[in-house]
């Protein structure tokens, strides 16, 4: 690229002879990412305008011709008939220079008391404040899709895993469930994150605040804020309500990442636990038998990616001086990247979890297998035998090692062998050795049985509506 000059810039080159070279304007300009700010960057403007006639920094009829070409931006921008120009660097600057086109002088007041420094803050705040209502209702809907599933598999066995080896039976409905719990306290933090960035940065100016008799109680209550930032140096400055987002977004992801992860597993044909219809399976070129889990894939990826975009905006921060910098520039692209992203791994999520259907018989002969009831058989131990635990851990390892070695699951050993092992078994043992038994028993508050699972679902159901 060349670095042909350009003829000086309308709105800050006054004191220049030269525009800036085609170099720097390619590094310098944000159009192309911020121009999705448009409508915050008109609401931020209308806000200010109405704040400034009120407080008789301009005449009402400056704030009318104002409002009135700031609407047929709105318009023009809304009907795709908006030229967005590099030359005027972001989208700040590409709406003043417009409105200046369509009114004139009176377009000139409207930086008063303003800078770009506490409009493009204004500007991301409300941008990211309506991206995380979003994010909730689309993590309302996520809960809501997993609930129903819960419901429908509240009974249905299934292994619980840890180190991925079968563990003990659980119910895939408390497995389910369990993804409620963490997309509750995804929306506590989204939910968190709202609350601290909702306040004003509009009227910190460049950076000390302003001389113009203001009213900046007056722009932030018009624009939902609680109140305007205290410190006009901070108001500026401050990018950890986006690095606060960026943070609850990447979280989620991650929760998001494992419950793809479980789908690629349980759709294996080693698992077969799941099965996602033709809406959700893509196939392969060249083995005609497959069907791919694509989109958990997906998903499980993209938590990298939105993880990357945390980190990015940490870097960009990490060691800036107040107050305002241009590196903070390079703060939209991440976020927009981020929460897009986001959204649409949690729309596929939501889907692939209505979407999928359980072959129960197979869960339940997984759940079963792998001496999966030995931690019942040692309970029963304890509980019928008055052994203590740790014993009875070492008597039902033998037991185990005895069932391994004869190819023989737990309730098929005969008594006699196992009487042989343990002398205090009696027939009332082989109760608890079913999977089935084995949930029914962990009625414990949290534990897996379907009453508790039931009981679960009624209480998220309540709170969800
Ligand atoms: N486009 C800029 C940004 O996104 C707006 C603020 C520019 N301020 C400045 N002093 N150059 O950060």
């Amino acid at each position: 690229m060349s670095n042909k000059k350009q003829t000086s810039n309308a709105l800050w080159g006054g004191r220049f002879d030269d525009g800036p070279g085609a170099l720097m304007e390619a590094i310098n300009a944000s159009i192309d990412i911020d121009q999705r700010m448009a409508a915050q960057d008109i609401e931020g403007s209308i806000a200010h305008a109405r704040m400034l006639a009120a407080c008789a920094i301009i005449t009402k009829e400056d704030e009318a011709a104002i409002l009135g070409g700031l609407e047929t931006i709105k318009d023009e921008i809304a009907r795709g008939d908006f030229k967005f120009s590099r030359k005027l660097e972001d989208i700040h600057m590409n709406i003043e220079a417009r409105l200046a086109d369509l009114i004139g002088e009176p377009a000139g007041r409207l930086h008063t008391a303003r800078s770009r420094n506490d409009q493009v803050a204004t500007d991301f705040r409300l941008w990211l404040r309506a991206a995380l209502d979003g994010l909730d209702a689309q993590l309302l809907a996520f809960q809501k899709a997993l609930l129903t599933k819960a419901e429908e598999e509240a009974e249905t066995l299934m292994p619980g895993f840890t180190h991925l080896q079968s563990a003990q039976p659980v119910t895939f409905g408390h497995h389910l469930l369990a993804y409620v719990e963490m997309a509750g306290r995804d929306r506590g933090r989204v939910h968190d994150a709202r609350a601290r960035l909702n306040e004003s940065p509009l009227g910190a100016a460049a950076l000390a605040g302003t001389a113009f008799a203001i009213d900046r109680h007056m722009s932030a209550k018009a624009l939902g804020f609680d109140q305007p930032m205290a410190n006009s140096l901070d108001a500026v400055s401050a990018r950890d309500f986006a690095l606060e987002a960026l943070a609850a977004a990447a979280i989620c992801a991650v929760h998001l990442s494992r419950l793809a992860e479980e789908i690629v597993i349980w759709t294996s044909a080693g698992f077969s636990f799941v099965r996602l219809s033709d809406q959700f399976s893509t196939g392969s070129s060249i083995m005609p038998q497959k069907r791919n889990p694509d989109a958990a894939e997906l998903v499980r990826a993209k938590a990298g990616r939105i993880t990357g975009a945390l980190n990015t905006l940490l870097m960009v921060m990490k060691g800036l001086p107040l107050a305002y910098s241009k590196d903070m520039q390079e703060d939209k692209e991440p976020v927009f990247d981020a929460l897009d992203t986001l959204s649409l791994a949690l729309a596929a999520m939501t889907g692939m979890v209505e979407d999928l259907t359980a072959n129960r018989q197979n869960m339940q002969n997984a759940a079963g297998a792998a001496f999966s009831t030995a931690t019942d058989l040692a309970d029963w131990l304890v509980r019928e035998a008055g052994v203590p635990f740790r014993e009875a851990h070492g008597l039902t390892g033998r037991i185990v090692q005895y069932a391994e070695q004869n190819n023989l699951a737990l309730h098929e050993i005969p008594l006699d062998q196992m009487c042989a092992l343990a002398p205090m078994v009696t027939k009332a043992v082989y109760q608890v050795l079913t999977p089935h038994a084995s949930v029914s028993s962990r009625t414990s508050y949290g534990g897996t049985a379907p009453e508790n699972v039931r009981a679960q679902i009624a209480r998220w159901k309540e709170k969800l509506s």
